[in-house]
């Protein structure tokens, strides 16, 4: 059985959620829904990071009690999670009792495979990244991403990173595909090859973190924390049951670009060391800016993926992100950018068709479905148009290719325009031909057997109105399985409804 375990990163609870947040998870209930329409055995996984000088600090700000706060922040990760209709199996928090578990026991692992020692660190330290810096990385006092840093001095314990160098390197040799896009394969490749030092996983100037088991002046570093998230959604330590065979290393994790390195080298080091096998697909994307312009508070720039979604609608949002940018690639929001996506792909091409389509069979076939003739050459090539998409769309899967996947169905829309334009169906109507007759209801079932294929593949991007689509072609039957069977004629229709409302530019 297919089985896909995908992964978004846990998101930091010091600041409210923005568009990188919304990104990601959209991406991966993209990925989740669609592998479950598949019919495959699915787990996505999302959640919240919540150790850390970072939390502790902006805690500390609003004067509340760590705890108090992330607990009250995860609420508002929890529900931006709904708010954008995404569809999580796993919602993990690290502060919860089966992380702590999880967390020490790979600690454990660690030290019994002799990976840890005790030492000592000195060197420069942004809590903004949570990731310590080279001192040749430090540009102008700061760190390469502009953050502040501060020099560190302290006992800390090291997980000997230096040892997996080749180790990695073999199996990113070995499976070019554990990283994507290419490009970041190439960039992780080389960043091992300059060199691998060990790695600080251990602090002592604060206490806002998993308890360095046997070791009480320690807290483990937050990305060692968070990383095992991956696996303590899995039950571990027991590795030795369904549910983690059935997911470990099937993961695809997702995340922007910035953390490519703590989950391309790090991560699979501490996998390979706890004697577990690294995860199979790591992808990173890239990021947005608005209007050219990195997003950033003191700019004022920053997107509110709320508001788009108030002005906008919801599944227009989530189009727009997985439709304008190829994943992978950094992207522009702007306004103009998404008016123009949703007026000419969703309210032109896809919301034209569905309502030309049904009502001239409201209006000239009785409202239902009907029964087709003999299928010409024309009828035959728009059939089939719909019918392959099916391994086209799996294949852009399996490369998260989401920009691919809405593309593909993007072009069989089009497709359908222009038949619909080419064989002018009204023009049949007027005849009084009954083999004229005939025909117009041939290319009309071709039509509605296209919108049903474009409405059960569009689910995973737009559920909410691919849903209304369906309920207006009477289908109850929505699986990539179900397609299988031709379109059922006779079934009535409700009066069809529009799908996608065009964006007048002044009400943006
Ligand atoms: N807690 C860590 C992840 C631990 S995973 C084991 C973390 N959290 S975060 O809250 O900072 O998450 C940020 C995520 O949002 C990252 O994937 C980052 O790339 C993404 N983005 C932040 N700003 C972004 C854009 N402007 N555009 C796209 N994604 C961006 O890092």
């Amino acid at each position: 059985m297919t089985t896909r375990y995908i992964t978004t990163p846990i998101y930091y609870l010091n600041a409210a959620p923005h568009l990188g947040h919304v990104y990601t998870t959209v991406a991966g209930d993209v990925l989740a829904r669609f592998w479950r329409l598949h019919g495959a055995k699915v787990k996505f996984l999302t959640g919240t990071d919540e150790h850390g000088q970072k939390i502790a600090q902006a805690a500390e700000a609003l004067g509340k009690d760590p705890k108090v706060h992330v607990d009250e922040m995860a609420e508002v990760f929890r529900r931006m999670t709904k708010d954008i209709g995404a569809t999580p199996d796993v919602f993990i928090r690290t502060t919860e009792e089966r992380h702590y578990k999880a967390a020490s026991a790979l600690w454990g692992r660690l030290i019994e495979s002799g990976d840890i020692y005790l030492g000592s660190y000195s060197g420069w330290y942004a809590v903004r990244d949570e990731a310590y810096y080279d001192e040749s990385e430090i540009v102008d006092g700061k760190a390469p991403t502009g953050a502040p840093v501060e020099f560190m001095e302290e006992p800390s314990y090291f997980f000997r990173l230096s040892k997996w160098e080749n180790a990695l390197l073999k199996y990113y040799e070995d499976f070019p595909q554990a990283i994507a896009p290419l490009s970041r394969h190439n960039e992780v490749i080389s960043f091992i090859k300059g060199g691998l030092k060990d790695l600080s996983i251990s602090r002592t100037n604060f206490t806002w973190g998993v308890p360095v088991p046997g070791d009480k002046d320690h807290v483990m570093y937050v990305w060692m924390d968070a990383l095992t998230n991956y696996i303590t959604a899995l039950g571990y330590p027991d590795s030795d049951t369904e549910n983690f065979k059935d997911f470990w290393p099937e993961s695809i994790h997702l995340m922007g670009k910035d953390i490519l390195r703590f989950h391309a080298i790090y991560w699979p080091a501490f996998l390979m060391a706890a004697k577990l096998q690294p995860p199979k697909r790591i992808f990173a994307h890239g990021w947005w800016t608005a209007n050219g312009q990195k997003m950033s508070k003191s700019l004022g720039n920053v997107v509110d993926p709320f508001k788009l979604i108030e002005t906008y609608g919801l599944d227009q949002l989530r189009y727009f992100l997985m439709r304008e940018v190829p994943f992978g690639q950094d992207g522009d929001f702007s306004n103009a950018a998404m008016i123009s996506r949703i007026n000419s792909n969703l309210a032109n091409d896809l919301g034209n068709l569905v309502q030309r389509v049904l009502s001239f069979v409201a209006k000239n076939a009785g409202a239902r479905i009907p029964t087709p003739g003999d299928f010409t050459d024309e009828d035959r090539e728009m059939l089939a148009a719909s019918a392959q998409l099916h391994d086209i769309l799996i294949e852009d899967m399996n490369q998260q290719l989401l920009h691919k996947y809405c593309e593909h169905i993007g072009d069989v829309v089009v497709k359908a325009n222009r038949y619909i334009d080419q064989q002018r169906p009204w023009s049949l109507k007027k005849t009084g031909r009954p083999e004229d007759e005939k025909h117009m209801e041939t290319i009309l079932y071709v039509l509605l057997e296209t919108i049903r294929h474009v409405g059960i593949y569009y689910q995973p991007v737009m559920p909410e109105t691919m849903g209304r689509l369906l309920d207006q072609l009477g289908q109850d039957l929505r699986t990539f399985e179900d397609l299988k069977t031709p379109l059922k004629s006779g079934i009535t229709l409700p009066a069809p409804e529009p799908l996608f409302p065009r964006i007048e530019t002044e009400a943006a």
